[in-house]
């Protein structure tokens, strides 16, 4: 995929909250969430000390990321204060194999409220419909209930426990493909009809 497309990836108006690319600017919200142990304590990297963290974060793996051949990532901003509350994306992206693995991370006030199922499945619209990709893959820790039950909500299909070094334990790994996305798109066309 061209570089271009890589960079001005869409906007999405999703309700409450829209889904638009992540900015330098978004550094100190990114901190806010990101400083929080509870929320990094699922994640593959350390909780924020210093707002200098949040900054290299923003620009070392999320804005460099055109430049390695994967999309910009998307930032949740809630519509109602403009604030940026986390952020759903393809952190691994193989345009030959047509595969991606998505991330999601979200503000822990938001946290129950419908948010990331929601963000998961726009995101996923987003990897089959402009990114042209054929599977979807996710992991999530065994403890990680939150995130277990997006994954779910979100129509993946379990295909094995895989080990993760960072963790140092075994992870489920899901996938959902392209035809599981049509044929469920076609379904809840249905279901409006
Ligand atoms: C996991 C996470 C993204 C979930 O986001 P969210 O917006 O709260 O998720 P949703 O509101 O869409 O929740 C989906 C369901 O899970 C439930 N849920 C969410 N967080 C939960 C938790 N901590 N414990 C139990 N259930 C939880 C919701 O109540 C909802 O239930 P329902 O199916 O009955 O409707 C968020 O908790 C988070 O950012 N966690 C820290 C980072 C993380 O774990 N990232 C994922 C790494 S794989």
């Amino acid at each position: 995929m061209k570089y271009e497309a890589l960079v001005h990836i869409p906007t999405y108006d999703c309700g409450s909250f829209i889904l638009r690319p992540i900015r330098f600017d978004d550094y100190e919200d990114m901190f806010e969430y990101g400083s929080d142990q509870t929320v990094t304590s699922f994640l593959s990297w350390p909780a924020y000390r210093m707002l200098e963290d949040a900054k290299k974060s923003v620009e070392q793996v999320f804005l460099s990321r055109p430049k390695r051949g994967i999309p910009l990532a998307h930032a949740i901003e809630d519509k109602a204060t403009g604030k940026m509350i986390g952020t759903c994306d393809f952190h691994t992206v193989d345009f030959h194999q047509k595969t991606c693995e998505i991330g999601f991370v979200l503000h822990r006030d938001y946290w129950s409220k419908g948010i990331m199922s929601q963000a998961c499945a726009q995101i996923i619209r987003f990897g089959f419909d402009y990114l042209k990709l054929e599977t979807v893959f996710v992991k999530h820790l065994e403890r990680n209930v939150g995130s277990k039950r997006v994954i779910e909500k979100n129509h993946f299909r379990y295909v094995k426990h895989v080990y993760d070094k960072h963790f140092n334990e075994m992870l489920p790994c899901y996938e959902i493909s392209k035809d599981d996305y049509l044929l469920i798109k076609e379904s809840d066309m249905n279901k409006h009809d």
